[in-house]
This record gives structure tokens, sequence and C-alpha cells, in this order.
């Protein structure tokens, strides 16, 4: 199966954004990837729930929520209420990861945990058979347009071992500096989803550049 691809919205045009909810509409992209950004866990400030309801009225595709925010379980009611497919949270912002992992299943998500680029993939270990997915940061989190960090190609192979050895469904989902020059050692190495933000909205042929991607 190829990958499947999840264009990030943090690249998209937030002066047209009806228009690039329906360009991914009408593409071959999978899912929505939805960055949130408190200025706090990442220094940098995105979007919320006002984006949230845009995207539960217009996009017709699972949307993945990637929560780069502190004390996330204040807010999983909200994103469930807003339709969130996946739900992403950091390793490095919860204290109790496996109750926050929890609440976002008993709220009917599909529950994700990401590590940032310096977080080994032991610390999944006692909680990983609870998990939908694993998200690999392929840079740090905050912003778009970042360069790949090559490392997280070992990251996927050894995280693909962890889950095969356990033999669990659990996906790879990849997310920062992917584009078509890196997805198919990302897919080799086992990942099955990846973000990308500049390399499908910065592309001149969008849909050709999802094409590329997805291989
Ligand atoms: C970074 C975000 C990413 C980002 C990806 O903090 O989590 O989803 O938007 O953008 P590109 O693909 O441009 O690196
Ligand atoms: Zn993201």
């Amino acid at each position: 199966m190829s990958l499947l691809v999840a264009p990030s919205l943090l690249s998209a045009d937030f002066g047209k954004l009806s228009q690039d909810i329906e360009f991914v509409n009408n593409s071959t992209a999978d899912w929505f990837h939805v960055d949130v950004m408190d200025g706090v866990f990442v220094p940098n400030i995105s979007f919320g729930f006002p984006i949230m309801k845009t995207l539960q009225l217009e996009a017709r595709k699972p949307l993945d929520v990637h929560l780069m925010i502190v004390d996330p379980d204040k807010y999983l009611a909200e994103f469930a209420k807003y339709k969130t497919y996946m739900c992403s949270v950091h390793y490095e912002a919860c204290t109790h990861l496996h109750r926050t992992i929890q609440n976002i299943k008993s709220l009917g998500m599909k529950a994700s945990v990401v590590l940032n680029p310096h977080t080994p993939i032991h610390v999944l270990n006692d909680v990983i058979h609870e998990l939908d997915m694993v998200l690999l940061m392929s840079v740090n989190p905050g912003f778009g347009g970042q360069k790949f960090i090559p490392h997280t190609l070992n990251k996927v192979s050894a995280l693909k071992k962890m889950i095969i050895e356990k033999k669990l469904p659990t996906l790879i989902q990849v997310d920062g500096g992917v584009d078509p020059s890196n997805a198919r050692a990302l897919e080799n190495a086992g990942a099955n989803v990846v973000v990308a933000g500049n390399a499908v909205f910065g592309a001149p042929d969008r849909h050709e550049a999802i094409r590329l991607i997805k291989g």
C-alpha cells in the first residue's frame, strides 16, 4: 500500500482557507493535518477552535489533529466535538500520558502520541499497545518549511521493529520536512502516513506533489 498523505494546513493560505480545504477535498490526499500550537509548548501560535469549526463544516476527509499544547486534557472534549478523527498529543507535554490516551479514546477519537526529535522511542514501550498511531517529528515542532532531520529514518525503522515484535497494528506517521526526495526512504523504513505542508502547498503543481509523495 502506498503512503497516506496528510497535507498540513499550517502552510495553507488563510485568506483563502475554503479554497485550500476544497483543494484537499478534491485531491488524492488522505487526511487533513491540523497543527494546533499554543505559544507555550512550542515557540509559535497557530490557530484554534474557529478553524476547527470551519474544518468540521467544509472538510470531507478525516481530521488529523496535532496538538502542540500543554495540558491537552483540558481541550480534548472540544476537539472531539469538532469531529477530530486522530488526536495526537506530545509525550513531552503529558505528565500522565496513559490517562490522556484513555481520555482521547473515551471521547471516540483515535489516539496517537508524538515524539520530538530528541525523544527515544523506548519511552513508548509500556503504552504503545494502547495507541492507534505514533507520530515521529522529523523537525523540531513549531514551524512549517524546516529541513528534514535524517536520523528520523533510523527511528522509523526501530519503531517498526518494535511494532512488529509486539504484533501491533499501530501506524507510524512522520511530520516535518517531508517531500518527494525522502518519502520513499520513509516508506521503506516503515512509515504509513506522512505530513506534508510546504512540499504540497508550496509546489507549483500541488496534485503532482501529492502523487510523488504517495509513490
Ligand atoms: C511543525 C508541524 C508540521 C509542519 C509541517 O511543527 O507539526 O506539521 O506544518 O510542515 P512542513 O511539511 O512544511 O515541514
Ligand atoms: Zn504537525
